[in-house]
């Protein structure tokens, strides 16, 4: 079904977003601060609003894909939202989300909260993920037509949901690099072939170690952090010998100084028996 959609910001990722609905075959209108962004997107048949006022009149959808929620705040300003469902793709952080989705509301619109877990190449392929979050009637209406941007998926009547999840999706994938990055200059340091490491060891060995994380997560979920597997005791020892082995070969360890500092905090708390998804109880802030 062809629907009237606006998209509020032509960067690299609204750009992308509007591509696809084009090539989906709905009446996409576009608006960018900078006016010739919008171009080749009128040139494959967008329409394109002089305002970000006009932009949302024109379409009952309406996708902000901008900088931050201080320039989506600044974009809806004088906009009327009564009878609008504002789909906010710009990252924001949790907090953020809760205020533009009451913002949108007392205005008189519906709101959905989006994180976008793509890059714009991938937008419109099978690996592309959209997580929102807010108004459940809102997302059901339109599901099909985000669907052309990348699957989507609802994640909760709370605004923030959308918005956390990604973050903490972020998190895990910055986890990632931190371990990446030490493993590479340790490897580096003796000058093994980095690419050789990378694809033949590392990567198998993550994807095995990431199988056991949903056997974690059931633990914390439960609170029961016992293990058949390695208690803290090994791992604080495993992870001191590590920083170490980084100090005798000339390689800063700094990437891996916090995971020691938790360690040696739950440890000393007398809860050595305990397995690493203990750990996750002394990132609760007093
Ligand atoms: N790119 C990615 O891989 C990716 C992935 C996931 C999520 N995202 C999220 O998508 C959002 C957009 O990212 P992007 O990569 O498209 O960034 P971008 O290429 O830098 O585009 C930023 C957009 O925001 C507009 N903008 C900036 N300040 C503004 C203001 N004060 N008022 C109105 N418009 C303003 C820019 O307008 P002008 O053209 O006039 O400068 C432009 O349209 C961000 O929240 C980002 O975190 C991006």
């Amino acid at each position: 079904m062809s629907e009237n959609i606006s998209v509020l910001g032509l960067g690299l990722m609204g750009t992308a977003l509007a591509k696809s609905l084009l090539a989906a075959g709905h009446q996409v209108t576009v608006w960018n601060r900078t006016p010739a962004k919008a171009d080749p997107l009128v040139a494959e048949g967008a329409k394109q609003a002089a305002t970000p006022a006009a932009a949302v009149a024109a379409s009952e959808l309406v996708i902000a894909c901008l900088l931050d929620s201080r320039s989506v705040t600044a974009t809806l300003e004088g906009a009327e939202l009564r009878g609008r469902v504002i789909a906010n793709l710009t990252t924001s952080r949790p907090v953020e989300a809760r205020e533009i989705a009451a913002l949108v509301t007392e205005r008189g619109g519906d709101h959905l909260a989006g994180g976008i877990m793509a890059i714009p190449q991938m937008i419109a392929t099978p690996g592309a993920l959209i997580l929102y979050s807010g108004s459940k009637a809102a997302y059901d209406r339109y599901e099909q037509a985000l669907s052309a941007m990348a699957r989507p998926q609802y994640t909760g009547a709370d605004p923030a949901m959308a918005p956390l999840l990604d973050l903490a999706m972020l998190t895990g994938m910055y986890g990632q690099m931190a371990g990446f990055l030490e493993a590479a200059a340790l490897v580096r340091s003796a000058g093994y072939p980095l690419r050789d490491f990378t694809s033949g060891l590392l990567v198998p060995w993550l994807n095995a170690m990431a199988a056991q994380q949903p056997a974690w997560a059931e633990k914390m979920e439960s609170g029961d952090h016992g293990t058949d597997v390695s208690n803290l005791e090994i791992n604080r020892s495993g992870v001191a010998n590590l920083v170490r082995a980084f100090h005798e070969q000339g390689v800063r360890p700094d990437l891996l100084l916090p995971m020691q500092e938790i360690l040696e905090r739950r440890v000393a708390r007398g809860l050595a028996h305990e397995g690493l998804s203990g750990l996750v109880e002394e990132l609760v802030s007093d």
